[in-house]
């Protein structure tokens, strides 16, 4: 069971990593585009992460406070990318405090899962 939520765990961090390598790849193009693969980071990681949320394979409780904050911000990110894909399609790119939000917004939720037990 335990390892099994290791791999769960593992599923997550690759959402991460897809959503968040896809979006420096923008920013360090400088493109400001928000792109297919960081739905699919974002999918992935919401998916295996409302796994994590329930208390199974577990020694320990789970900070559901924590769980909730992130929660929110995958939902507000996941709303960014929805809203700027639809400017992206009439202006070409995404204003810069979206594009910017969502790569600030995807750091802070990796910052709660490490720093705040
Ligand atoms: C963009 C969204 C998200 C990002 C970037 C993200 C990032 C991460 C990272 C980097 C870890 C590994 C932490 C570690 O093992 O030290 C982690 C673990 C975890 N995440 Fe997420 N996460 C996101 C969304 C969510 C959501 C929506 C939930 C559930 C509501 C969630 C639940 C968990 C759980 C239960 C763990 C296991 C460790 C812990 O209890 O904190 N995550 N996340």
């Amino acid at each position: 069971m335990e390892i099994l939520r290791h791999v769960v765990v593992l599923v997550h961090l690759v959402g991460f990593a897809i959503l968040f390598g896809a979006w420096v790849v923008e920013a360090v193009n400088r493109k400001r585009r928000f792109t297919r693969l960081m739905d699919w980071g974002l999918a992935i990681a919401a998916v295996a992460g409302l796994i994590l949320a329930a208390p199974w394979g577990l020694d320990h409780d789970l900070n559901y406070v924590k769980l909730g904050i992130k929660l929110v911000i995958l939902l507000v990110i996941g709303a960014l990318l929805g809203i700027g894909r639809g400017r992206q399609r009439t202006t070409g790119a995404v204003p810069p405090v979206m594009f910017w939000a969502v790569g600030v917004l995807t750091l802070t939720n990796a910052a709660l899962a490490v720093i705040w037990r």
